[in-house]
């Protein structure tokens, strides 16, 4: 198989992901966590696609069936989005409970992040932020959004053992936090129901009353076992884990649902309330981060004010185009279309860089046909293209070989630089006021399942106090007994697992 200009496609390729760049190594299995995502690595030195089925068997997460599918358009009355019947989001964690959740209380809190390495986004980090936008819009739910400037300058840090690098002090995190922010505000989401945040910037009140809390509950073993991480690591970057995960809780910010937060000038309320802690998340990621939120998952009752486990819906990656084993890179400017790419510039990356399943000559592409699977322009226009017929019909001619590469090239073009100008003409209007409003805490405006049987207010408002059974006595009650013994039992296991390794969450809770 080669490129429509005839460049191999080899470990030399301009713009290799740096998978491709390993490939003189021995074979390898694929790596998948925060800070990894690469193929695996076969005898003959050759970089394998990422084997998506192997890694939800390994991570232990459902597949996101039509089931589901079927469910959600039952739910919101809307057809599932098409990133979930391309099968994108291919897998999940307790979709189907934030769903009941959803039937009865009408919301539940969307939470989702990026990690600002770079000023400018690519087509890569947009499409999640795209699926979140179109959730946001379907559920009527608010929106957290977290931009990690401070794991970037630590992971960054941490790479460079500890020196600085050009692009990549502190402030430089700080700097390009914001431009993500603009370009993610550029993608069209609601200002009344969304909060965007940077961790230098939030960071306090009973969002960092929840990091500590949940410091307190990870070792440092588990949090290498989950991020590959070892004693040489920085001791910043073993903290952070809790901090991107204490962000799902929706005590975290009070101010959005209207209540106070402990921080200046207002330090009415010392601790999150339960009932607010009490409101579940969705988290739409990348399978990527799902180590985060394994961890996550298995300490949310642990708190003092616990949250329910946090749902998620995982996707698959965005390949870079030089097609399978990698995926698009900040830091590789011919791995990926970049958000601020010009309409000339798509049109060159897709029709050099961009991996084709086509036939080697056209003889044979119209002899043999071509294959859409490991396609890159086929599975970009995936993406994009809303007819479920239209991309049917451009998978069976392109199969066939009645469409000639060439021509797979130029669709797909087209609709990446309809996207990117869209999104441009959008990005040039936001200012720093209209950046600025988004990133203030402030109680959101969302109306939620129209025919939920239970109220939003009902949900977030704590009980009166005549309701609560208040014990003086200073003893604990027989209930408070039984929920202590419950609580020390959780405790030992857990204690238990993380003497193996990152633990696996159990299958049965997934049954
Ligand atoms: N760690 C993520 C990154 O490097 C950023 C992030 C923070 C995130 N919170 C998240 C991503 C929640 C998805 C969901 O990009």
């Amino acid at each position: 198989m080669a490129s429509p200009d005839g460049a191999p496609h080899t470990a030399d390729a301009v713009g290799a992901p740096p998978a491709v760049e390993q490939v003189k190594q021995a074979a390898k299995e694929q790596q998948i966590d925060p800070y990894n995502v690469s193929g695996g690595v076969d005898e003959n030195g050759n970089v394998t696609a990422i084997d998506y089925d192997a890694l939800r068997v390994r991570f232990n997460t459902p597949a996101l069936t039509q089931e589901h599918l079927d469910r959600f358009e039952r739910v919101t009355g809307k057809p599932p989005h098409r990133l979930m019947r391309r099968k994108l989001f291919f897998s999940h964690r307790d979709f189907d409970k934030i769903l009941d959740y959803y039937e009865k209380y009408g919301f539940f809190l969307l939470y989702t992040g990026r990690g600002p390495s770079s000023g400018s986004m690519h087509l890569g980090h947009a499409v999640p932020f795209l699926f979140t936008k179109e959730l946001q819009d379907i559920f009527d739910v608010p929106l957290v959004v977290m931009l990690t400037d401070d794991e970037k300058f630590l992971y960054t840090r941490n790479k460079n053992q500890g020196k600085i690098t050009k692009g990549a002090a502190l402030g430089d995190f700080i700097e390009y936090a914001k431009q993500n922010c603009k370009d993610i505000i550029a993608l069209g989401f609601d200002l009344k129901k969304t909060f965007i945040y940077t961790d230098y910037e939030y960071m306090g009140g009973h969002f960092y009353q929840n990091i500590t809390e949940f410091e307190a509950l990870l070792t440092n073993n588990q949090i290498r076992g989950a991020m590959g991480f070892d004693g040489s690591t920085n001791i910043g970057l073993n903290a952070y884990a809790a901090k991107q995960c204490v962000a799902a809780f929706a005590s975290s910010y009070p101010t959005l649902f209207g209540a106070g937060d402990f921080r200046a000038p207002n330090y009415e309320e010392a601790r999150p309330r339960k009932h607010i802690a009490a409101i579940p998340t969705l988290i739409p990621c990348a399978i990527d981060q799902e180590p985060y939120f394994r961890l996550l998952r298995e300490n949310c009752d642990r708190m003092e004010f616990p949250a329910p486990k946090t749902a998620l819906i995982l996707s698959k990656f965005l390949t870079a185009l030089q097609g399978p084993g990698g995926k698009m890179s900040a830091s590789d400017p011919n791995s990926a279309i970049f958000m601020s790419d010009t309409s000339k510039q798509i049109e060159k990356k897709v029709n050099r860089f961009a991996f084709s399943g086509g036939g080697a000559t056209k003889e044979d592409h119209e002899k043999y046909g071509g294959n859409p699977d490991v396609d890159v322009a086929y599975a970009y226009l995936s993406y994009f293209l809303e007819s479920d017929d239209e991309l049917k019909e451009i998978e069976e001619s392109y199969r066939k070989g009645t469409l000639s590469t060439g021509e797979l090239k130029k669709r797909c073009i087209k609709e990446l630089q309809k996207f990117v100008e869209a999104f441009q003409e959008r990005r040039a209007k936001v200012t720093d006021e209209i950046m600025r409003e988004f990133m203030t805490p402030r109680k959101l405006e969302f109306k939620g399942n129209p025919n939920a049987t239970a109220s939003i207010e009902e949900a977030v408002t704590e009980k009166k106090p005549e309701e609560k059974q208040e014990n003086t006595s200073g003893k604990l009650t027989k209930g408070e007994r039984k929920a202590l013994k419950i609580a020390e039992k959780k405790a030992e296991k857990l204690a238990l697992r993380e003497k193996g390794q990152a633990g696996e969450e159990p299958k049965a809770e997934d049954a």
